[in-house]
């Protein structure tokens, strides 16, 4: 069968010569015009007067459009509509679209963009998570706060109390193609828009309002991004929109892509978060209640900030059960981008909040923070469809709660936690990347090297899998068997480097028995698949899987149908390219090519709808989860203490793709998301001034992680076991989980910080050189 295969992306060939096209790739039609924002130099103020008379009269420029020559709605926000594309009487941040240039080249618009004269009166911005709180300007007029249990009491009665803060930094996406769209008007008013989106619904229907048309007027097409990561599924909004408008205002195509320090200025990135805890928990580090203050750093447009803090906030326990537990979350609006979406989706920072309580936990008892983690753990249950644990435990681990019959434990909001398999995860872990062994070297190792430290450290991840807005939790699909036996396949996801659309070419293969070759991918497209949610919270497969395997199987039955009554069969197979009728074997092309002479229909749409959810994200009650994903890691470092200066010098990777439907590309995404995790936590730094400037917007001066920055060593395994809920072929989603194994990087980097003195050391994400030397010099007093 073609899943389960370890094929290779369905583009990768394309990709690496060259000849995958991107939006900026497309062939545009003469006369296409280019476009660029005269941005706001100006956090915070009222707009008082604009010039842009040199701007009009410079080389190129067609048509300067601001807020007031906007047709229709001035608005490109996913949520709350106080985003306009352009600024109409005040700024909010440095980067702030205020015109729009449309001119013959790229080059002129962006010249000529430069030439406006904005006189705006400057007030002061409100820039961090403290000016913010201290003004209290925020997206909801109260901070929302899940409880479970009496946590003021656990902590009263705990026998031991720590309190703690990490500020943890934002990230910027980095996606190799910049923001880019291209929009081509037709007749009678219609709109075409080519754009790099996570979200052509969305696109389609911020166009069509701009337009003042009904949706049905715009059709958006996407066959690529050059990676998204979350900061594709609102930011490519304003490019749109702004094309649309602009194609509508000349009659002539128009394209947009910003240029990379221009994307970096204008959009939003990973909230950055404060976390503040105050833990109780007893002589053999378990924890007995948990007050965990979040406070995150929304930007000037709420955006998708409301359900990236709510992410934030499910993610406080990891993989921990907290019998008690607060978790207040502050939502503040700043005079900054606005950030957004980024792979885990707020996810992460809730993690790493109790990652460090767990860390602090074990530094305070002087024990191996591995077993204080596995102290935590939630109790292992198993559903059927998993294989029960095998008993391969170093027995010491667990410590005497780890009773062979467990209740069922719940998670601090309230949903009980069914499919843990983090106890045999670890166990195997431990035990493949010879964690206890390795530890002990490096202690001996750090006792005889003065200069140079290391430091390792393990941590897992329990991310919970569908969108926290219920409704978003559909797919359709349209699928054609053509007479020659091709198949076409569309559906609402899309692609962005993940390889969803070969897994899901794969289902599609499978369903009809054929090899995946004889599947065509083709772009998304809102005029195939209507009504699509954006390709995001990991769900892609899970969701258009489950809704191309819908329309394959219904065309599926309507042949076999068909061929039942020609041969007088009972039975029909599909497999091995081959339809088997009776004691007849037809090739499938044969069998699609005599079902189309019988006037069978073969073209189907197919739905799906994740089932079993509810939640009430007021209450933080419910349970918004299908299931979770999980998975593991251990990081070993390397220090220089004298100037900061890290390596990761090997990692291991244990992770559950529940039964994987491509390892190749599976594993794929679990180094990528290692490394992209693992950038956010150490070098990977976001600087504003006091002005409000982002200082940090082009490669020269933000690092990303580079080839020679990944793992000297690095083990990546799969866990490969039957995904309990019923998943597409029992998987599990991979995008986005892996991310959140980054973190046993940081971990090791503080580890290696402890082996220079006694105290535990305070150390804020990421952990640059600086950061981390100015940690070993406070550990050394
Ligand atoms: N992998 C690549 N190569 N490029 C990307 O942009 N985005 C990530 C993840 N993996 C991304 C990626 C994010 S943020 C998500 S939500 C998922 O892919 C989305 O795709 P999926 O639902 O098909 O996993
Ligand atoms: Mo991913 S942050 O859900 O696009």
């Amino acid at each position: 069968m073609s899943v389960a295969k370890p094929l290779p992306h369905d583009a990768a060939r394309l990709h690496v010569t060259g000849s995958a096209r991107y939006v900026d790739d497309l062939p545009v039609p003469a006369q296409t015009l280019h476009l660029a924002f005269g941005m706001s130099e100006i956090a915070a103020g009222q707009i008082v007067s604009t010039d842009l008379a040199d701007v009009r009269a410079a080389d190129g420029v067609v048509a300067v459009m601001t807020a007031a020559d906007l047709p229709f709605a001035n608005d490109v926000s996913p949520s709350a509509h106080d985003e306009p594309l352009l600024a109409t009487d005040r700024v909010h941040y440095v980067g702030q679209p205020i015109f729009l240039v449309v001119a013959k080249s790229h080059l002129a618009a962006r010249k000529a963009a430069r030439l406006g004269k904005i006189d705006i009166a400057e007030e002061k911005p409100i820039l961090s998570i403290e000016e913010a709180l201290a003004a209290n300007s925020r997206f909801e007029d109260e901070p929302r706060v899940w409880t479970k249990g009496d946590v003021s009491a656990a902590l009263e009665s705990a026998p031991r109390r720590l309190k703690g803060r990490i500020e943890i930094g934002g990230q910027e996406h980095f996606y190799l193609e910049g923001q880019a769209a291209l929009a081509l008007p037709q007749e009678g008013g219609d709109m075409v828009v080519h754009a790099s989106t996570q979200h052509p619904t969305e696109i389609q229907h911020k166009v069509a309002e701009a337009l003042g048309v009904p949706m049905n007027a715009v059709r958006c097409e996407i066959r690529r991004m050059g990676g998204g990561f979350g900061g594709k599924e609102s930011q490519g909004n304003a490019l749109a929109v702004a094309c649309a408008v602009a194609a509508r205002e000349t009659g002539r195509p128009c394209k947009m892509r910003y240029d990379r320090d221009d994307d970096m200025m204008i959009t939003g990135k990973r909230h950055d978060f404060r976390i503040d805890y105050d833990v109780g928990f007893d002589d053999a580090g378990r924890v007995t209640g948990v007050d965990f203050i979040q406070a995150t750093r929304c930007g000037w447009a709420m955006d998708l900030s409301l359900p990236v803090a709510d992410r934030a906030m499910l993610h406080a326990d990891n993989a921990y059960h907290l019998p008690s537990a607060r978790i207040t979350s502050h939502r503040l609006k700043t005079n900054t981008q606005s950030a957004t979406a980024f792979r885990g989706f707020g996810g992460p920072q809730g993690v790493l909040g109790i990652e460090r309580v767990m860390d602090a936990i074990a530094h305070d008892l002087s024990l191996d923070p591995a077993i204080v983690r596995q102290r935590n753990y939630y109790t292992a249950m198993h559903n059927d469809a998993t294989k029960p644990a095998q008993s391969k435990s170093r027995g010491t681990r667990f410590g005497a709660a780890h009773s062979p019959k467990p209740a069922t434990q719940v998670t601090p909001y309230g949903m009980p936690v069914t499919d843990f398999i983090l106890h045999e995860m670890t166990e195997a872990l431990l035990v493949t990347a010879d964690y206890d062994a390795r530890r002990a070297a490096i202690a001996e190792w750090n006792a005889n090297n003065p200069f140079l430290k290391k430091g390792i450290a393990f941590s897992p991840v329990k991310f919970g899998i569908s969108f926290t807005l219920t409704h978003l939790n559909q797919a359709g699909a349209l699928v054609h068997v053509y007479q020659d036996g091709s198949i076409h396949m569309n559906h609402g996801g899309t692609e962005m480097g993940q390889g969803l659309f070969q897994k899901v070419a794969q289902i599609a293969a499978a369903r009809f028995g054929v090899d995946v070759a004889a599947v065509k991918i083709t772009a998304t497209d809102t005029g195939k698949v209507p009504n699509t949610s954006a390709t995001a919270a990991s769900s892609g497969t899970d969701l258009n899987g489950m809704a191309v395997a819908a329309a394959c199987d219904e065309i599926r039955e309507r042949i076999s149908d068909c061929l039942k009554m020609l041969y007088q069969a009972v039975e029909v197979v599909f497999a091995d390219g081959y339809v088997t009728v009776g004691d007849e074997r037809l090739t499938f092309a044969a069998a699609a090519g005599l079902a189309y002479e019988n006037r069978v229909s073969l073209s189907a749409t197919g739905f799906y709808k994740t089932p079993d959810l509810s939640w009430d994200r007021i209450k933080g009650k419910g349970r918004p989860f299908f299931y979770f994903a999980q998975g593991c890691a251990v990081t070993e470092v390397v220090i220089d203490t004298l100037t900061g200066e890290n390596r990761i010098l090997r990692t291991d990777i244990l992770h559950d793709a529940g039964t994987s439907l491509n390892p190749a590309l599976d594993l794929g995404q679990i180094e990528g998301g290692y490394v992209q995790g693992a950038g956010w936590l150490t070098t990977e730094e976001l600087v504003w001034d006091d002005k409000g400037h982002l200082r940090t917007h082009a490669p020269a001066t933000y690092k990303i992680p580079a080839c020679s920055d990944r793992p000297q060593q690095f083990n990546v395994a799969l866990w490969d076991q039957p995904n309990p809920a019923q998943t597409i072929y029992r998987s599990k989603a991979v995008g986005e989980p892996p991310l959140m194994l980054g973190i046993s990087a940081y971990l090791a980097l503080s580890d290696a910080i402890s082996a220079c003195g006694d105290v535990y050391p305070s150390l804020d994400a990421p952990a640059t050189p600086e950061r981390i030397l100015k940690a070993v010099d406070r550990v050394r007093l």
